[in-house]
């Protein structure tokens, strides 16, 4: 079998080395020349647990070039971004794509489309630029095949995981299914491509509203002086219940993205765009937090640790911090980064300690393991204001080395608005999420409580 893997990428790549490791030839294209220079000179354009060993195991039937031959399998894990201007998504990679490949196009050749799309799209826009082949539909073979792995755990649940296939055809989600049983261990489920491409948009989709309704809770639990993080922890003690985790905002190429493409034809989803506007909020929410830490302090600096969209990668498509650091800059505070696991971001120092030293407030973004072993003594910082928005540090260690630790979430030690007082309107954008914190007296005092956490009163 010769495949062709139009793509590269986090996706592409170690999907176009998992067949060529089980049996394939394979043709990685990728219209980086950069890129397919990189593999060919046996380097990797980005790092992955696995993905060396992998690549070495795979090379001698992998080759990379920028035009795609004649093969039986053609694979597009092109990107499929979000317009960010009119929340549409930006097919043109796929159009592309689908184009490259119609001029080699043959009869009984499958095409399986990986990227992620808007319901249709394999109908509307891919099958008929292959058509231009001169080959109809049916007589070469179609699928979609949306991807669900995640970056830090590529290879395993590339192989592990289990898939849903949507096919033209019968005899399109039989070859597909066969394409892929030569790597997936994971069952596979079949059906057709629009439904196949509706699924995969509402994975996501669920975990966008679930995360936006953890972040709700985490603000609501600060009104109400308790901890979000004990109260979820007991509420999923329920046997149906299952809460996620609050946080600075979601980034990612998938779960901030995704909920977009699902509704951008819609005249009727509310609660999907509410999510996502809740979600998008919480970097306001956290500088908001921050804002009423640094007030009054001249030339205030914020130092944010961590800048990848989630714990232990180095990704940082569509992450929060860049959000919180625009804010940041554009009320006037210096900003300044530390993240060991991403190379180039802006104000990005190497060295924890020199991005700490001389800043007032340390701001947690992301969940690094490495972040909950930090020693704060080492920390030479003018204020000793921290804020975790990920509740992953030794809040107990913090405050012993003289820190105030503010927690996303943990209203336990601050005044709770009295019942019966009139609330300022829930909302996004509208209500102070500073609100019901009592105003940090400077010097800063950090307590303990009874039941062992720390926080401001
Ligand atoms: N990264 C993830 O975790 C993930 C998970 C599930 C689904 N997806 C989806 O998979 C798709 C690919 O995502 P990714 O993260 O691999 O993207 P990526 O940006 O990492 O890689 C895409 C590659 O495609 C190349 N490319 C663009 N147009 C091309 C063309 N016409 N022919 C050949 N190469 C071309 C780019 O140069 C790039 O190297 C997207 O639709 C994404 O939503 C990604």
């Amino acid at each position: 079998m010769k495949i062709c893997v139009l793509g590269l990428g986090y996706i592409g790549l170690p999907t176009a080395l998992l067949f060529a490791a089980h049996g394939a030839n394979v043709v990685g294209v990728d219209v980086k020349q950069s890129v397919v220079d990189c593999l060919n000179h046996g380097n990797l354009p980005f790092n992955e647990p696995g993905i060396e060993s992998l690549y070495h195991e795979a090379k001698v039937r992998f080759r990379a070039r920028t035009e795609p031959e004649a093969a039986d399998v053609f694979l597009i894990a092109v990107p499929t971004p979000l317009d960010p201007a009119t929340k549409v998504s930006d097919l043109s990679y796929v159009k592309k794509a689908a184009e490259m490949i119609a001029p080699h196009l043959a009869e009984k050749n499958l095409v399986v489309l990986e990227s992620t799309v808007p319901p249709g799209t394999s109908e509307r826009v891919v099958i008929p630029r292959l058509e231009k082949s001169g080959v109809a539909a049916g007589e070469f073979l179609y699928a979609h095949c949306p991807e669900r792995a995640i970056p830090g755990r590529t290879l395993q649940e590339m192989t592990g995981n289990s898939r849903v296939i949507g096919g033209y055809d019968r005899d399109s989600i039989d070859r597909a299914t066969a394409v892929y049983q030569t790597f997936v261990r994971g069952q596979i489920y079949q059906t057709d491509t629009r439904t196949a491409e509706f699924v995969k948009l509402m994975e996501n989709t669920c975990r966008d509203v679930n995360i936006a309704l953890a972040n709700e809770f985490a603000q609501l639990a600060e009104e109400c002086g308790i901890n979000v993080w004990e109260a979820i922890t007991l509420a999923n003690k329920h046997p149906r219940v299952s809460i996620l985790k609050p946080g600075p905002g979601v980034g990612g190429h998938c779960i901030a993205i995704d909920p977009w493409f699902l509704t951008e034809n819609s005249t009727r989803c509310r609660m999907v765009a509410t999510a996502r506007e809740v979600n998008d909020s919480m970097p306001n929410y956290v500088l908001h937090i921050a804002r009423s830490l640094l007030a009054g302090i001249r030339n205030p600096t914020i130092c944010i640790f961590g800048v990848a969209y989630k714990g232990n990668i180095g990704d940082t498509r569509e992450s929060p911090a860049f959000k919180f650091i625009q804010l940041a800059e554009n009320e006037g505070y210096a900003v300044r980064c530390y993240d060991p696991y991403v190379g180039e971001f802006p104000h990005l120092l190497i060295d924890a300690a020199d991005a700490a030293a001389g800043s007032d407030c340390l701001v947690v973004l992301t969940d690094h393991d490495c972040f909950r072993a930090i020693d704060p003594a080492g920390l030479r910082m003018r204020t000793k204001h921290v804020i975790d928005a990920r509740n992953i540090l030794d809040h107990e260690k913090w405050v012993g080395q003289g820190f105030s630790v503010r927690v996303l979430g943990d209203g336990s030690l601050l005044q709770p608005v009295p019942l019966g007082e009139v609330m300022p309107p829930a909302g996004l954008y509208s209500a102070d999420a500073t609100r019901s914190i009592a105003p940090p007296s400077p010097p800063s005092i950090s307590l303990l409580s009874p039941n062992g956490r720390e926080g401001y009163i």
